[in-house]
């Protein structure tokens, strides 16, 4: 097989990895995948990962066909006598030298392992290039708290829920706690795992490359839902960023319909305003999820289901059937009530 040959069937079994890999990932749980990247960082920890798996794939050929080699040769030579089955000297200094020579080869693979694994880690640890965008991330049991702080402006800062706008080639710099226990940012087409730590502030950084929305999960285990606390980066040209985050800074307004104003007065006088926000209104609690711009999102509950009005009456009415352990209470609200509210929370744009 020719170099050219070797190296072509290398990316054809390399993209068939990537495919079978994402396409089970996409159709259980949407766009995630750490074969996949779409950023630096992620790239770099790719090559790492690809580099480690085919030195390995070739060490293990190598031992395998070695040990083919000693069994062919020792069944091949006739049955030793007891008193010649002691080894001549020669022969027992050629196994010797192998043996020390393949136990250096190990150790150096194990030294390169560790340099690339140190140096990639190095090149990581450094945001490149432009002024990165900030964004600071709060974890909760079981969903993520995400604000864009305006420190010149601090009533232009915008809070959301559980996606992350981010504009394709710009570094974005993520300032990390913990509200309760410790969780971990993962999103794997992008950045490696960082974990949110109680009063403690920990940072990460990505870039996305590719416009497209990819799935995030928490990586550390943090208790009942830890499976249900997904997130997604929506990354997209820098001009659809500009008009999201522009219409995400403008507050709620009192709807215009008498359905809608029913609903508003159903949020602000019911139970949801006790734990919700909604900018421009009197609900200022921010135990849950802001709420300012909940119809603009695509999932709820931390990506547990996708955002429609059949999927936010269930969650409503009993939210502990569908994510046992939520904080979210269950409640009782009469059919025309919730009917008024859905269309409140459908104008929340
Ligand atoms: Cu948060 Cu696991």
């Amino acid at each position: 097989m020719t170099t050219a040959a070797f190296r072509d069937a290398v990316a054809r079994s390399r993209a068939l990895v990537i495919i079978a890999t994402t396409g089970a990932m996409a159709a259980c749980t949407g766009f995630q995948s750490a074969l996949d990247p779409k950023g630096p960082k992620a790239e770099a920890v790719s090559h790492l990962n690809w580099f480690l798996v085919i030195t390995a794939a070739v060490v293990y050929v190598a031992v395998i066909g070695a040990l083919f080699f000693a069994l062919r040769r020792a069944s091949a030579r006739p049955v030793a006598f007891a008193r010649d089955d002691v080894e001549e000297p020669d022969r027992e200094r050629a196994r010797v030298r192998w043996v020390a020579g393949a136990a250096a080869v190990s150790a150096l693979i194990l030294l390169l392992f560790l340099f690339v694994d140190v140096s990639t880690a190095r090149s990581l640890s450094q945001v490149g290039g432009v002024r990165p965008l900030r964004i600071d991330v709060v974890g909760h049991q079981w969903w993520w708290e995400v604000t864009y702080p305006d420190i010149g402006n601090p009533q232009n800062t915008v809070s959301t829920a559980n996606e992350i706008h981010v504009p394709i080639g710009r570094p974005v710099l993520i300032k990390m706690t913990s509200d309760d226990v410790i969780h971990s940012f993962w999103a794997p087409n992008l950045d490696g795992k960082k974990d949110l730590i109680p009063g403690h502030e920990t940072i990460t950084w990505f870039r996305a490359d590719t416009a497209g929305v990819y799935r995030g999960q928490c990586a550390e285990f943090c208790g009942h839902q830890h499976a249900k606390m997904a997130f997604f980066i929506v990354a997209e040209p820098r001009v659809n960023f500009e008009h999201w985050l522009t219409a995400q800074k403008s507050p709620a307004t009192t709807p215009a319909d008498s359905l809608g104003q029913a609903g508003e007065k159903v949020f602000m006088t019911g139970t949801c305003a006790m734990c919700h926000s909604i900018e421009g209104t009197s609900a200022g609690s921010k135990y849950g999820p802001d709420l300012t711009h909940l119809a603009s999102r695509r999932t709820i509950a931390a990506g547990t289901l996708p955002n429609n009005t059949g999927n936010l009456a269930g969650w409503i009415l009993d939210p502990q059937s569908i994510k046992p352990g939520a904080k979210m209470p269950p409640n009782q609200i009469d059919p025309q009530s919730l009917r008024a509210l859905l269309a409140y929370l459908g104008t929340l744009r």
